[in-house]
């Protein structure tokens, strides 16, 4: 009797085990087509041995099972194995822990993998998880397009020396892609307080490696390339070890409804960085950083950016341009509806002398700056060395219009100094009202060096430097200066 009963358990076990299997397999044939694209197993990532290693004081969170050294328990609730459906790719799906401390780079890889084979798919990064990724580039030349990334969860950088070698120019990286949008309420979080002060022992959990020094060179948290039809909404990037999102040889980039966040004195850390990308728009985004809130450098045209709030941080910035005698041209620009709080400068245009090429068609409209050392600044004589050699060649600045730019200042209201050989034309200065902050005691005049063009109103304070009508000695442009 005992015999029998026995037997039926375990016929009835069996048969749970092959229902179990089966629906396993099936789970694994629809996803094998993806296994065979996979890249290479063994990154060096993948290889990294287990973090066993860390102080007992970090453990001691929900996750505590990470401790074994060869291979943590596993702490969730085990996931379904099958996707929802067949154009949701979730990460945890793929193997990823989510609990901030196993590396998930291989879970990333592998659901990105399964994402570009299917239009319009979306990768699933979901809340509630954090998500430690190395450097990762999700590359899409042979992708299908307009893959939205759902990032509701926080995607947590490495602190771990070894993993960024010697260095590595960004961590996140989408390149080559058709429709791209990074949606969500999740974070992108770069722990850069140890680049950014490389002694200075942090309260993150778990680093091993604390006393290793990181390299010098500091990544960029996340980055765009050669991709058309990028958006990124909601989420917020912070402490990025260096420039928090960056666009390079973009068309159609679309920013909105997102944050940046750093601390005022985190060195280079800029918000947003645009290079050779035209057809952007920037808006709703509050950008606190410890350098420029927006970057915009060579080879950018038809850039929008408007109700932008900025600050801690160096304002927005076009350049610095020009550097080591190179080419620039930058055109049609518009900023406008941006608050500025306690920001180093306002809206800036810097070139290095030497360089060639052009600014024009810019404006700046309608901006608010509260306790801005410098709201207005033009600098032609850019140089972050003690001194830069006097050189004749300069990129041209001309069209630049100023309207509506009021609030208060620290410093000085208005710094045009303009290339002698190229002075700049067309400056157009319209409803500036600048007062200072009354308890600083030492402030400068409005200031302009070879700076020609008009005032379409009376300005606080006067602006008696800028000079009327067009340079006389306007350079003429060699083939080399024409963009
Ligand atoms: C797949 O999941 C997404 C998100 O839950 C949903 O919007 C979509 O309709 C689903 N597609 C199918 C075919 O079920
Ligand atoms: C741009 O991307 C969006 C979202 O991915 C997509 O719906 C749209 O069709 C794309 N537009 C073009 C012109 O490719
Ligand atoms: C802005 O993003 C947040 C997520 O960070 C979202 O909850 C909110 O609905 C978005 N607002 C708009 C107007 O899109
Ligand atoms: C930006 O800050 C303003 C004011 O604090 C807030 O109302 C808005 O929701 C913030 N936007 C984002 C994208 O966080
Ligand atoms: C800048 O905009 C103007 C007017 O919208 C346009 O004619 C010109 O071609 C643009 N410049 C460039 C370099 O595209
Ligand atoms: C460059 O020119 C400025 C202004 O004429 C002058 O004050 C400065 O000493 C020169 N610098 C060098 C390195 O020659």
């Amino acid at each position: 009797m005992a015999g029998f009963s026995l037997k039926g358990f375990v016929a009835i076990f069996l048969l749970i085990l092959l229902l179990l299997c089966y629906n396993f397999e099936v789970c694994e044939a629809r996803r094998g087509k993806h296994w065979k694209q996979r890249r290479l197993p063994a990154s060096s990532l993948a290889k990294k041995k287990g973090k066993g290693k860390s102080g007992g004081g970090s453990h001691n969170n929900h996750h505590g099972g990470g401790g074994g050294g060869a291979k943590p328990a596993p702490p969730a609730p085990s996931p379904s194995p099958c996707p929802s459906n067949n154009s949701m790719f979730n990460v945890l799906d793929f193997g990823a822990k989510g609990d901030g401390v196993t590396d998930d780079t291989k879970a990333f890889e592998d659901a990105w993998m399964a994402a570009c084979q299917v239009e319009a798919s979306t990768v699933k990064v979901p809340s509630d998880y954090a998500f430690l990724v190395g450097p990762i580039s999700f590359s899409g030349p042979y992708c299908q397009p307009n893959i939205i990334f759902q990032l509701d969860g926080t995607i947590v950088a490495p602190t771990n020396s070894k993993i960024w070698s010697s260095g590595l120019l960004w961590w996140i990286e989408f390149t080559k892609l058709k429709g791209i949008t990074i949606q969500g309420q999740g974070t992108i979080e770069g722990r850069g307080s140890i680049w950014w002060s490389q002694s200075e022992p942090d309260n993150e959990p778990i680093n091993e490696d604390l006393d290793m020094k990181m390299p010098s060179i500091k990544p960029t948290a996340l980055r765009f390339y050669g991709s058309y039809n990028v958006t990124v909404t909601g989420i917020t990037i912070q402490n990025s070890p260096q420039c928090h999102l960056k666009f390079d040889n973009c068309e159609a980039v679309h920013v909105f409804n997102m944050s940046v966040t750093s601390p005022g004195d985190s060195l280079n850390t800029d918000g947003i960085h645009l290079q050779n990308s035209k057809d952007v728009a920037i808006h709703h985004c509050n950008l606190s950083c410890g350098d420029d809130c927006i970057s915009i450098q060579t080879g950018c045209n038809g850039v929008k950016i408007h109700n932008v709030n900025c600050g801690p941080g160096h304002g927005i910035s076009i350049g610095g341009l020009g550097r080591d005698d190179t080419k620039a041209c930058v055109s049609n620009i518009t900023v406008q509806d941006v608050n500025m709080y306690g920001t180093m400068t306002g809206v800036r245009i810097k070139t290095w002398q030497g360089g060639s090429g052009s600014v024009q068609n810019i404006r700046f409209s309608n901006i608010r700056v509260s306790e801005v050392q410098t709201p207005i600044v033009i600098d032609q004589f850019y140089c972050d060395r003690s001194s830069c050699k006097n050189q004749t060649n300069a990129v041209a600045l001309s069209s630049i219009a100023y309207e509506s730019i009021k609030g208060t200042y620290t410093v000085k209201p208005v710094h045009l100094a303009c290339s002698d050989n190229t002075p700049c034309s067309d400056i157009s200065l319209n409803e500036i009202e600048l007062q200072p902050m009354q308890e600083h005691y030492h402030m400068y005049d409005p200031f302009c060096w070879q700076a020609f063009g008009e005032l379409y109103t009376p300005t606080v304070p006067p602006i008696f430097c800028l000079q009327n009508g067009k340079p006389t000695s306007n350079r003429i442009l060699s083939d080399h200066d024409i963009c």
